[in-house]
């Protein structure tokens, strides 16, 4: 047995989840990989299709679901999970739901990661990669680039479940001792992303000539990571990471919303006059910009994909899997869209 064969990986039917599991896959088949997922709107088992996987469908907040997740990985109570690693993906993402309702998201991002801390304390696991976003430095001024020992300043519920769940595993690797590293990555895109977001919703919207909703001025920046070089280097943090260090994952692509719209339109030949100016956000980031300094000086890892390149790629992938968006956009989707982007296309 080797260090990390046996992966449990919690939210890996989601977007970046599934990604890393198909990167896992196709880097390191012989790892034995478990999934621990509730499948909530934006968790789908299709996304892990034709992968020599575990699905275990339960609840991270729930000790009973997350002790039948490490029996599959065969590890019981008390013990025998040396060579395994939790990959902790699982989480509410959406920043405009938890506006809407912050309960959510304390009950997985703040409630599941402490179950999930003790069971893998219990059991003695390997190592705990927790994955965590750029959002918990909050909006950073033009021309800086946070570092991981900046303060952490999250302005919506979102980020600050992601802050408060980052510092119950920094007090788990102080006080009991617990191997864990935490990422910060930044605004992902690729294959398998919820529509809910910016890329995959405006990439949908676009290619039916309808709307698209940018909020404000358009002009808030994002840092751009495609998917798969996020999943490699999380990779890199679990097989090479320091024991209680974090790691920034920038995409080194900063981008305002408008930019980003008029090169996705360019891509689909669509006019830019389907982009409609809408409510803004409230508390809305004004930019992320994450240094990427120490993951590359420790790990040797920058990002290797173009953002023109990966991001037409994107476009393709979404552009050939019309059945996939159509069957997440089904069901609870529909009442989210037009509750939270009906009366804004109104005005
Ligand atoms: P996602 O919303 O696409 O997927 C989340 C997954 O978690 C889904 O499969 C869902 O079913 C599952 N889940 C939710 N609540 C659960 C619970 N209580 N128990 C078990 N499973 C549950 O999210 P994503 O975009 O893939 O993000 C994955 C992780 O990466 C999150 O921790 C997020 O904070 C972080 N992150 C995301 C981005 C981004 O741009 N998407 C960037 C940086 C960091
Ligand atoms: O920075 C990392 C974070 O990126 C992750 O931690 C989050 O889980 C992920 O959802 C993402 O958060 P954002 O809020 O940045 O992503 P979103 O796709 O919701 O929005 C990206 C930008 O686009 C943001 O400035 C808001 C804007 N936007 C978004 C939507 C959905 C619009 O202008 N219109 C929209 O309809």
């Amino acid at each position: 047995m080797s260090e990390f064969d046996t992966l449990l990986v919690t939210g890996g039917a989601g977007f970046i989840g599934s990604n890393f599991v198909h990167v896992v896959a196709e880097r390191t088949p012989a790892r034995r990989v478990v999934v621990l997922d509730k499948l909530t709107y934006a968790g789908n088992a299709e996304n892990l299709a034709g992968l020599d996987v575990e699905l275990v469908r339960g609840d991270i907040a729930d000790p009973e679901d997350v002790g039948r997740a490490f029996q599959a990985t065969g590890t019981g109570g008390g013990g025998g999970a040396e060579n395994i690693a939790v990959i902790h993906f699982a989480a509410e993402t959406h920043v405009d739901r938890s506006i809407e309702s912050a309960l959510p998201f304390l009950h997985t991002n703040v409630v599941g990661t402490q179950v999930l801390l003790d069971a893998a304390r219990e059991r003695g696991v390997r190592r705990f990669v927790h994955i965590s976003t750029d959002e918990v430095y909050g909006p950073i001024p033009d021309g800086v680039f946070t570092p991981e020992d900046d303060l952490l300043n999250p302005t919506n519920p979102y980020s600050a479940s992601k802050a408060a769940s980052e510092h119950l595993v920094h007090a788990a690797t102080i006080t009991h001792g617990i191997d864990a590293v935490i990422t910060r990555c930044s605004n992902n895109y690729g294959p398998y992303q919820f529509p809910e977001k910016l890329i995959p919703l405006m990439i949908a919207n676009a290619s039916e000539d309808k709307p698209l909703p940018v909020y404000g001025d358009g002009l808030c920046e994002r840092d751009w990571t495609h998917v798969r070089d996020h999943c490699d280097a999380v990779l890199a943090v679990l097989e090479r990471g320091r024991a209680g260090a974090t790691y920034n994952i920038p995409g080194n692509t900063h981008k305002t919303n408008l930019e980003v719209l008029h090169f996705l339109l360019d891509v689909l030949g669509k006019p830019r006059s389907l982009i409609h100016h809408v409510k803004d956000r409230p508390g809305h980031d004004r930019r992320y910009a994450p240094d990427g300094a120490r993951i590359q000086s420790e790990l040797g890892w920058t990002p290797s994909r173009t953002f023109d390149d990966a991001m037409e790629e994107t476009v393709r992938w979404y552009q050939d899997n019309t059945d996939w968006l159509e069957r997440v956009r089904s069901g609870e989707y529909r009442n989210y869209y037009e509750r939270h982007y009906g009366e804004r296309l109104k005005t």
